[in-house]
């Protein structure tokens, strides 16, 4: 039997909002998405994630969702959602959208049930609404900071207009955090699985899948010193929510797969989600995070693969996401792993290397054992945007630190499509997209790199490509060749091998092996630093 195929996809990230926008308002939206297709095809994956297309007032870019029945109207309709879905199965591709158990948004009708009802009753259950502290209820009920800056608490009038109780948000205000110890949380999201499983969706990727489960004492804490277990992170009660998703997911006769975000530096707790009856697969963010570095990387790639091994999960690989400053930026600074710190955000970046070295990074995730996800615009060397004018800034990141925090606007400028000037082929008029496009962005358009043999784009293709003709690759085992501490290499299988020179000298190929692909030209039979190449033969 065939290896089910979220063991070695290649994922395609769709931020729907900067994709293309097909009706013209600077927006991106599910019509540029399906006029899209083709080219998504040709580029070689296997599939779509979407992040939140559902209707949203967009203080999180759709992670605060108000109708997971809905889709966004900035973003089209259930039936543009619904031919999407079939024609992206017609052309080959599967569906995966995004559902987020920890908030909705302040505009979901539960939430505004809440505010109109009273403290203590059903509607305000279904949130975590708490009396504050002090003489008069003014103070928060704990110290919790939210992940984007300040207090993780907002207070509301009580329905007679005096201030009354403060809900919780992890995030932004406009996400209030839901209470999973009610069941009808439970049983909301499991229908709202069902209505995207019945319309052909493949699978959910699960946002900030630890956080759901809240101690309901709330205490306060130490954030530089968590306790353990932790108030809200990786508890062991969260476990019980995928269990149940699960079984909805194998309840279709082709079983969906659950995808998990899980950040965690516990190997061991990251892996509890990938036990038979829960996640099939969680994101890599281990070595989304890593340093450029041969050692490290070696280290990560190993301790993937082991804390995999004993629940026999695939692994995942993943550069880059609409959370992160982008990969051809990040590896052209000094410090190469991911974060935003105003150091890190205002270092020099050697562009040219990072692109380099974005090339070889490719190859390598696409060599090694698992599926790989790719964010929109990796394909085509897209950098970070570092000089957004404050007035455009979007992020909550941005907004709640007070700018310490740039945010995450840079990394969901719109695409390129073709042309010499803004809006570049995103939009069809001449209108400004809702974020703005650097001025030169005309050499990373599709249409720019489209025909060109040394561009990222016709890298990517034509890696994807060979991927799918080389049986080794995705799922299976791997093995390392004895090399220079400063070189990664390995074999998939008996007839293929994966070179990444990180040092800074050329490094020698093995003797009887055949170039299938490089990221950069040899250097005569060497292999250039910052470079990695596929053999045929071992
Ligand atoms: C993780 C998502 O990837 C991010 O974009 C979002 O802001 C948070 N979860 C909150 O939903
Ligand atoms: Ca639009």
């Amino acid at each position: 039997m065939a290896a089910p195929w979220w063991r070695d996809a290649v994922i395609y990230q769709v931020y729907v909002r900067s994709f293309a926008d097909a009706n013209g308002d600077g927006i991106g939206d599910l019509a540029g998405v399906r006029a899209k297709l083709p080219y998504l095809a040709e580029l070689g994956v296997d599939a779509l994630w979407f992040t939140p297309w559902y209707a949203s007032p967009l203080a999180d870019g759709g992670y605060d969702v108000a109708d997971y029945r809905r889709i966004d109207p900035a973003f089209g309709t259930l039936a543009e959602a619904e031919a999407l879905i079939a024609e992206a199965h017609r052309t080959g591709l599967r569906i995966i959208v995004d559902i987020v158990p920890n908030h909705v948004s302040d505009q979901h009708v539960w939430f505004q049930e809440a505010l109109a009802a009273a403290p203590g009753s059903e509607a305000r259950n279904l949130f975590w609404f708490r009396p504050g502290r002090g003489s008069g209820g003014e103070l928060p009920p704990n110290d919790w900071t939210s992940e984007f800056g300040g207090p993780a608490w907002t207070r509301v009038p009580d329905p007679d207009g005096k201030p009354g109780e403060w809900y919780l948000h992890l995030f932004a205000a406009e996400q209030p955090d839901l209470n999973w110890d009610n069941p009808k949380v439970a049983e909301e999201h499991e229908s709202v699985l069902r209505f995207w499983f019945d319309r052909g969706v493949d699978g959910v990727r699960i946002d900030s899948a630890t956080m759901p489960a809240k101690d309901p004492r709330l205490p306060d804490f130490d954030r530089r010193h968590p306790p353990t277990p932790h108030p809200y992170v990786d508890r062991d009660a969260v476990h019980a929510i995928y269990r149940g998703w699960r079984a909805v997911a194998d309840g279709y006769p082709e079983p969906r797969a659950l995808i998990g975000e899980v950040w965690l530096d516990r190997p061991d707790r990251l892996a509890a989600y990938l036990r038979p009856d829960e996640m099939h697969t969680a994101f890599n963010f281990d070595y989304l995070n890593c340093p450029w570095d041969a050692a490290r990387l070696r280290a990560v790639i190993d301790g993937t693969l082991d804390s995999h091994r004993p629940v026999g999960a695939a692994a995942t690989w993943v550069l880059s996401n609409h959370d992160v400053t982008r990969h051809a930026t990040r590896y052209g600074r000094a410090d190469t792993a991911m974060g935003r710190s105003p150091a890190q955000h205002g270092a020099p970046v050697d562009l040219a290397l990072g692109t380099r070295r974005a090339r070889a990074a490719i190859l390598l995730s696409l060599a090694l054992p698992g599926s790989t996800y790719l964010y929109q615009g990796e394909e085509l060397g897209l950098p970070e945007v570092r000089d957004i004018p404050d007035a455009f800034r979007q992020d909550p990141y941005f907004f709640r630190t007070h700018g310490a925090d740039i945010g995450r606007d840079g990394c969901r400028v719109p695409l390129p499509w073709s042309g010499s000037t803004a809006p570049y082929g995103f939009s069809p008029t001449e209108i400004e997209p809702w974020l703005p496009q650097p001025a030169d962005w005309a050499q990373y358009s599709v249409a720019a790199q489209d025909q060109a043999p040394d561009s990222m784009l016709t890298l990517y293709r034509t890696a994807l490509h060979l991927r799918r003709t080389q049986p080794a690759l995705g799922d299976g085992p791997m093995n390392w060749l004895k090399s220079d501490p400063h070189v990664l290499a390995f074999t998939r299988g008996t007839e293929f091998s994966c070179l990444v020179n990180l040092s800074d000298t050329p490094a020698p190929l093995p003797a009887d092996s055949a170039v299938l692909l490089t990221s950069a030209p040899l250097d005569e039979d060497l292999l250039p630093p910052d470079t990695a190449v596929w053999l045929h033969g071992t």
